[in-house]
């Protein structure tokens, strides 16, 4: 039950009368959506939804308290959000090592305050140079079991130290050396584990203890470790002051020596060179236009930004709010939507650098309405019906005009950052470079391992996300960034794979169409749809019975789940206060300044 599942998580801040039109009167929405606020929002779902933190001045979100906690020093000691998101996310790496860290890759989008401008990071993982296309098949064809998801052949060159360096390069204020040190301190000294990371220890158990060095520090020799246990980790803490004096030894130094020797030792495809050739890129972001906010995400190799988009123009013009919270027709169009969106995310998308991704197409609102109409508003379709764009439509189209972690911070001068990371799987590859304290991923498993075979996800891909060496496994991460009339609105972004476009899109409604606070966004119950497998789910407890029922009859395959992504998100309201809110599926924290 979503509300079971909220109140486990109580201790994080819960309004307990909550009444969204006046609890947040000045929400991030025009006159418009006013008058609709929170329609028919069942009252005891929204006695369980989060109370956004509020401040003027700045904000962190993170997945972590302690690593929210890292990045509003960073605002306190005159740091730019910049800097807080640089601490925030290797603190991360230190207290959320199942989740994300500097052995993954990931995404970032930025506002600079001074020029309004969007520009977006994109530091992934790649594939070694010496991957090729049919690494994880046998020699009859047939798909070696996990050798995608679980030890050193799983791993893709890790981009995240890159990222962070580049972002703190181009805009840093404070010292390297300072927004590296929470995570030495947090490292050095130990912190507490919750019941959440205990959970991902035992999910990945067998795989750590597979892995000497992963068992010596994610196992009390052999023992798994239980809630209210210190852990130190010294070996990380050694990597993060050899990166706090020098972040081009995880490339070229000491760390990458001990990087690519432990893959030589144990049959891992990443090279010195292939460290050395590593680059974070600086691209596009992909925006467009809904209702009156500009919404701004991630290009390809991330296929989040642009099925965003279509699902949203898919929408259109149709008037969710005034149909009213849940209301079948509405959920129906967005199930429906997303059908749409995943099957061409399984044909069209992969890295930009190597295949040709149709993005204007995609994102196009002429092609959003030759999709519309296809949508029965009485029956779904099933998913072998709904076929990826077709290459006729696409040359048409041409000419037209133009385990993851989130963490958003916001400062004074309202500089912006939504950064979405990851090793991928929990544990990534569950691989710890012997020496190194550093968990290694599992990204390649995000490549079309062969067409059809679906990933960890079970997204299914074909000819463009193939594996190619320097190649970037497609991803779904899906850090956004809206504004209205250039003035920043709202920042979000979550993991969960495959359902974080979903998730962010449902955040974004519920901010842009439905009114509600930065809180309620994050916590209001989630569905999701991604064309295969064919089933919609639905988040336990969340959706009223005759809704269901509404969704069953038109067809919809449905599986009740517990609740997915750990989102977080800052909205600004009309009067300037920014409110700030992490999921209460998660332990995250907001933190105001
Ligand atoms: N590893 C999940 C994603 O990038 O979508």
């Amino acid at each position: 039950m979503i509300l079971q599942h909220l109140r486990r998580f109580s201790f994080t801040v819960v309004c307990l009368c909550i009444c969204l039109s006046s609890c947040s009167p000045v929400s991030p929405i025009g006159e418009r959506q006013r008058r609709k606020v929170n329609a028919g929002i069942p009252p005891d779902l929204q006695s369980q939804f989060v109370q956004p933190q509020r401040s003027k001045l700045g904000m962190a979100v993170s997945a972590h308290p302690l690593a929210t906690e890292a990045g509003v020093a960073m605002l306190e000691d005159g740091g730019n959000a910049m800097d807080a998101a640089v601490a925030t996310a290797l603190a991360i790496s230190v207290v959320e090592p199942f989740s994300a860290g500097i052995g993954g890759g990931g995404f970032l989008l930025l506002r600079e305050a001074e020029t309004g401008k969007i520009r977006a990071l994109d530091f992934r993982e790649r594939a070694p140079m010496a991957a090729s296309r049919d690494m994880y098949l046998d020699d009859e064809g047939k798909v070696k079991s996990r050798a995608s998801l679980d030890g050193h052949l799983a791993v893709g060159v890790p981009g995240t130290v890159a990222g962070l360096y580049e972002l703190h390069r181009e805009y840093g204020k404070l010292p390297w050396s300072a927004v590296v040190k929470p995570a030495i301190r947090l490292a050095q000294e130990g912190f507490e584990l919750s019941d959440r990371f205990i959970r991902f220890t035992q999910r990945r158990r067998d795989v750590l203890l597979q892995n000497t060095a992963a068992k010596a520090i994610f196992t009390r020799q052999g023992q798994m470790y239980e809630p209210g246990d210190i852990l130190v980790q010294k070996d990380l803490a050694n990597t993060l002051k050899t990166i706090s004096q020098d972040p081009e030894s995880f490339y070229s130094g000491k760390v990458a020596w001990a990087i690519a020797q432990d893959m030589q030792q144990h049959g891992g495809l990443i090279t010195l060179n292939d460290l050395i050739n590593y680059e974070p890129i600086w691209r596009d972001p992909i925006c467009g236009n809904f209702r009156d906010a500009r919404i701004c995400s991630m290009p390809p190799p991330s296929s989040g930004g642009v099925h965003l988009l279509q699902i949203l123009n898919i929408i259109g013009e149709t008037d969710l709010a005034d149909l009213g919270w849940q209301n079948p027709d509405a959920l129906h169009l967005m199930v429906e939507s997303m059908r749409i969106a995943y099957a061409d995310r399984a044909a069209h998308l992969g890295d930009p650098d190597f295949v040709e991704v149709p993005v204007r197409q995609l994102t196009s609102k002429e092609y959003a309405k030759q999709r519309r109409e296809e949508i029965q508003m009485d029956r779904v379709r099933r998913s072998d019906e709904v076929t990826a764009v077709d290459e006729a439509t696409l040359q048409r189209l041409q000419g037209e005009s133009t385990n993851t972690t989130h963490l958003t911070i916001v400062d004074r001068d309202r500089n912006v950052v939504s950064m979405t990371f990851t090793i991928n799987g929990g544990f990534g590859a569950g691989v710890v470079a012997a020496g190194t304290g550093i968990v290694l991923n599992n990204e390649m498993d995000d490549f079309a391992i062969a067409p059809g075979v679906p990933n960890l996800y079970g997204l299914v891909g074909d000819e463009a996300n193939a594996i190619a060496p320097r190649k970037t496994p497609l991803s779904s991460m899906t850090p956004i960034i809206a504004t209205r009339n250039g003035r920043f609105l709202m920042a979000a972004g979550s993991p969960g794979g495959s359902t974080i476009i979903t998730t962010v899109l449902q955040i974004a409604l519920n901010g842009i169409e439905y009114n509600m606070n930065a809180g309620a966004a994050v916590s209001a119950p989630r569905l999701h749809h991604q064309w295969l497998p064919d089933v919609l789910w639905l988040e336990r407890g969340g959706f009223g019975a005759d809704t269901v029922q509404s969704l069953k009859e038109r067809g919809h395959n449905i599986e009740v789940r517990d609740g997915w992504g750990n989102a977080n998100a800052i909205f600004v309201t009309e009067d300037g206060t920014i409110q700030g809110a992490a999921d209460p599926r998660g332990e995250g924290t907001a933190i105001g300044l």
